[in-house]
């Protein structure tokens, strides 16, 4: 159980944080509440931002004013909400047969000596696509759950190498990334096709880890918001908001990724802020129980002054899951921060 303080989110506008919505289960979870409203405040607010001045603002805005009318919350409430932290491990194109058995071996003793605490927080792997029903397997009888690094928007068909979200299903994941930093600039995915994989992957049931982030560049001409806020509003414009009800974010500066150049906690907890006010000017329920987690040369030593930002709320990780002992060593720091 993880106090993660929405209080926050309070100052966003008048919404209700319902006390009912403390839970989250791994397959998503459920929120038994009306939806909420924006607020006016929160509309002009999002015009004030400088999200993306120019286009990205415009639309998600324009899609808040259009779908939703602006209506006084009558009866303000007060709540924390509890969001399971996620340690995500992104293998990328490595291992191999006896990688993948000795590190799941590994890393479910490691939970095993943690006890009953380990409950606190949720385990995924992603190994590559030819280990996730060997990976499947191993970890059948313990907490972790696997998935793949990416999916085919497309069902079935004469699509040579691609996987479908059913495929992944079948192979018993229960999860897939989609739009990592490396399938959008060394695939050229657009932000459109990460909507079309987000919506494939939730029709299917798999629970998607969207990724989202700023270059280097992007960051130095202070577009860290713009872009995220555009490949955000994609989604939501594809989508809806609701996805995010089930969907699972990963802030990833790109500079960071395999970089050894990591966020200050500070920085990635102004982006990840930045996020869920995005996510609550849509539905504060929505922003409240969305896990947003950082990903970018996140290592034992960095992981426990990330993980205790406020609005991180797990970790997505490439070099460092690759070694178990380093890869607990984050799942240790996440059940000691949850507690
Ligand atoms: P890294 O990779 O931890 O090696 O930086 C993160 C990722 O690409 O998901």
């Amino acid at each position: 159980m993880h106090p993660k303080s929405t209080d926050h989110l309070q100052g966003m506008g008048k919404n209700i944080l319902n006390p009912t919505l403390a839970r989250q289960r791994f397959m998503g979870f459920a929120l038994h509440t009306d939806r909420m409203m924006p607020s006016r405040e929160i509309c002009i607010r999002r015009l004030q931002t400088g999200i993306n001045p120019i286009k990205s603002a415009a639309k998600i805005d324009s899609a808040c004013t259009n779908r939703y009318y602006p209506r006084p919350i009558s009866s303000p409430n007060h709540s924390v909400r509890m969001r399971t932290p996620v340690i995500a491990g992104n293998w990328k194109m490595n291992g191999s047969v006896e990688m993948a058995r000795s590190l799941c071996g590994d890393l479910i003793e490691g939970l095993r000596t943690a006890g009953d605490n380990a409950s606190r927080i949720e385990v995924l792997l992603c190994p590559p696509a030819t280990l996730l029903g060997q990976v499947s397997r191993a970890i059948a009888d313990s907490q972790i759950r696997c998935g793949s690094q990416d999916i085919d928007e497309r069902e079935s068909g004469a699509f040579t190498g691609q996987i479908s979200a059913s495929m992944v299903i079948d192979a018993g994941g229960t999860h897939t990334l989609v739009g990592h930093s490396e399938r959008r600039t060394l695939f050229g995915e657009t932000d459109e096709v990460v909507a079309r994989k987000t919506s494939a992957a939730l029709r299917a049931n798999l629970t998607p880890v969207v990724c989202i982030g700023e270059t280097r560049e992007e960051r130095e001409a202070e577009q860290t918001n713009a872009v995220v806020g555009r490949q955000i509003s994609a989604i939501v414009r594809h989508c809806g908001a609701d996805v995010f009800r089930n969907a699972i974010i990963a802030y990833e500066p790109v500079w960071a990724i395999g970089t050894g150049l990591t966020a200050t906690p500070e920085q990635a907890q102004e982006t990840h802020r930045f996020i869920r006010q995005l996510l609550a000017a849509e539905d504060s329920a929505i922003a409240e129980g969305c896990r947003i987690l950082y990903g970018g040369s996140m290592k034992p030593d960095n992981a426990p002054d990330l993980l205790a930002q406020t609005d991180i709320d797990g970790g997505l990780i490439g070099g460092a899951s690759l070694n178990s002992k380093d890869f607990f060593a984050i799942c240790a720091a996440a059940i000691e921060q949850a507690a």
